[in-house]
C-alpha cells in the first residue's frame, strides 16, 4: 500500500518550512481552537491549470456542457499566500481547501514530491497564521487516469483512493488534523432519484472524453447514472478514512454531504421519502462511525410528485432563482445530527448572489439559527463559509458569485467585499459573548 520510497520522501518533506516557531507551537495540530470559523474553497475551482484532471478533459471536449473552461481559475496555485492573508485579516481561524489528486499522483503510483511539498507548505503557512487547515482529499475532480480506468463506477477506485489518501496524509502528518475524504458523494444519488440525466453522460460527450483520454471506460464523478456510484463512494470513504488514520491516528476524519433543506410539499411525500432513503439515510448511517459529518447547505426545496416545486414567491432567492432561506442551515444541521449522531461541522454554506448586502443578511441570519441549535445542545464543531473567492463554479463557469472576495478575471487581484469584514465582526462579537465560540 505504501508507495515505494515514500518514507524517505516524507522524511524530506517533513522539513518543509516547519521550523518550530512560537506561532506554530501555539497553533499546531492538537491545539485546535474550540470552534472553527472559516471559509472553504476547492482546488479545481481556484488553483488554475488543473490540466491533468478529468474535469479539464470535460471542459474541453467539443460540445461540452461547461459554459467556459476553468483556465487559470483564481491563480491560487501561486497566490495561496494572499488567500491565507485574507482569511487572517478577517480574524477567521480555519481554512478548508482541497488538494488535487491529479497533481499529487499524476500517473498511477507515481507521486509528485513537489505537489506534496506545495500542499504541506500551505498547511504550515495556515498554522503560522493561526488558521487550522481542513483538507479535502477529493472535491469532485480526479486525475485523467482515474477517469480512464472507469472512475467512480468501478470498485477498483477504492484502493486507488486509499493509496492516495495514505500518501497525502503521511506527508501532511504533523500539520493537519482535520480531513474530509470526499465532497458530496450523495449529490449524484439525489440527481439520480430526481431522474436528472447527467449532462456528461450524453453519448457524444462521453465518446469525445473517451477519445481524449484514450479509453472507452471514461467515467467522471458526476457522470454516473446508477446507484452503484454510491456504494463505490461509501467504500472509498471508509477505506480512505482508515488510510488517513493509519498515517495520523489522531486525525479527525469525515465526509461532507450536499444537504439542502427538504420538506414534502403537496403530493410530494413519496419523492421526499425516496430521496431520504436513497441519498441521505445510507450516508448518515456511514457517517455514524466517523469523527464528524460535514454539512453543506445552500437551498431549501419542497418536493412535488416528480420534482422540486417552484420556489415560493416570497422566499429569499439566489442569482439563479433558487430559494435560499437562511433558516435552512439550522434545519439541516438538526436533521443531520438526529440521524448520524456524530458532531456536525458546517463545511460549506453560502449564497450565490451579486447583492453583497443580501449575502450579509443571509449569513447573519443563518448563523443566528445555528447559534440557537448550539445553545440547545447540538454539537457543532465549526462553520466554514463558501466561499472565500468568486471562483470557477463548475459547469456554470465564472458567472456565479459565492465569494466574500471578488477576483479580477485578468489580473487575479483580490478585492474583499463588505461581507468579508461583516463575517469577521460577527465572529468577533460571538467570541466575546458566547463561551462556545
Ligand atoms: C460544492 C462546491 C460548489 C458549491 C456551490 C457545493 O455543492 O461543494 O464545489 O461550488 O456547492 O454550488
Amino acid at each position: 500500500m505504501t508507495p515505494a520510497g515514500f518514507d524517505r520522501r516524507v522524511a524530506l518533506l517533513a522539513g518543509v518550512g516547519v521550523a518550530s516557531t512560537p506561532a506554530l507551537a501555539r497553533t499546531r495540530v492538537g491545539a485546535s481552537p474550540r470552534f472553527l470559523w472559516g471559509v472553504a474553497t476547492a482546488g479545481h475551482q481556484i488553483e488554475g491549470g488543473n490540466v491533468n484532471s478529468d474535469y479539464w478533459v470535460m471542459e474541453h471536449v467539443p460540445g461540452t456542457y461547461f459554459k467556459e473552461p476553468s483556465g487559470d481559475a483564481c491563480d491560487s496555485l501561486s497566490r495561496w499566500r494572499e488567500d491565507i492573508a485574507l482569511i487572517r485579516s478577517a480574524g477567521l481561524n480555519s481554512y478548508r481547501f482541497s488538494v488535487e489528486w491529479a497533481r499529487i499522483e499524476p500517473e498511477p503510483g507515481e507521486f509528485s514530491d513537489a505537489a506534496l511539498a506545495h500542499y504541506r507548505r500551505i498547511c504550515v503557512a495556515c498554522l503560522e497564521a493561526g488558521i487550522t487547515p481542513v483538507v479535502t482529499l477529493h472535491h469532485f475532480s480526479s486525475p485523467r487516469w482515474v477517469a480512464a480506468m472507469g472512475g467512480w463506477e468501478d470498485f477498483a477506485v477504492v484502493d486507488r483512493f486509499a493509496r492516495y489518501a495514505e500518501a497525502t496524509a503521511r506527508t501532511l502528518s504533523g500539520v493537519v488534523d482535520w480531513f474530509c475524504t470526499m465532497n458530496e458523494p450523495n449529490a449524484q444519488v439525489t440527481s439520480k432519484v430526481l431522474q436528472r440525466k447527467p449532462w456528461a453522460a450524453e453519448p457524444g460527450l462521453r465518446a469525445a472524453a473517451a477519445r481524449a483520454v484514450g479509453s472507452d471506460r471514461f467515467h467522471m464523478y458526476f457522470l454516473g447514472d446508477s446507484f452503484k456510484v454510491r456504494d463505490v463512494c461509501l467504500a472509498a470513504h471508509a477505506k480512505g478514512r482508515d488510510a488517513i488514520k493509519a498515517a495520523i491516528p489522531h486525525a479527525r476524519v469525515g465526509m461532507t454531504l450536499a444537504l439542502q433543506e427538504l420538506t414534502p410539499g403537496t403530493g410530494g411525500e413519496a419523492l421526499y421519502r425516496r430521496i431520504f432513503a436513497e441519498a441521505r439515510a445510507p450516508f448518515y448511517a456511514a457517517a455514524s462511525s466517523d469523527d464528524f459529518l460535514g454539512v453543506q447547505t445552500y437551498n431549501k426545496f419542497e418536493t412535488g410528485a416528480g420534482d422540486y416545486l417552484p420556489a415560493p414567491a416570497d422566499a429569499m432567492k439566489d442569482m439563479f432563482g433558487y430559494p435560499t432561506p437562511p433558516g435552512a442551515l439550522a434545519a439541516v444541521v438538526r436533521e443531520a445530527y438526529t440521524h448520524a449522531k456524530v458532531p456536525i461541522f458546517v463545511t460549506e454554506h453560502g449564497n450565490n448572489t451579486n447583492d453583497d448586502a443580501q449575502r450579509i443578511q443571509h449569513l447573519r441570519s443563518a448563523i443566528g439559527g445555528l447559534e440557537a441549535e448550539i445553545a440547545a445542545g447540538l454539537p457543532v464543531q465549526g462553520y466554514l463559509h463558501w466561499s472565500l473567492l468568486d471562483n470557477f463554479e463548475w459547469s456554470s463557469g465564472y458567472v456565479p458569485r459565492f465569494g466574500l472576495v471578488a477576483v479580477d478575471r485578468k489580473t487575479f487581484v483580490r478585492t474583499p467585499k463588505p461581507s468579508l469584514n461583516a463575517y469577521g465582526s460577527l465572529v468577533r462579537n460571538l467570541r466575546r459573548n458566547r463561551p462556545w465560540a
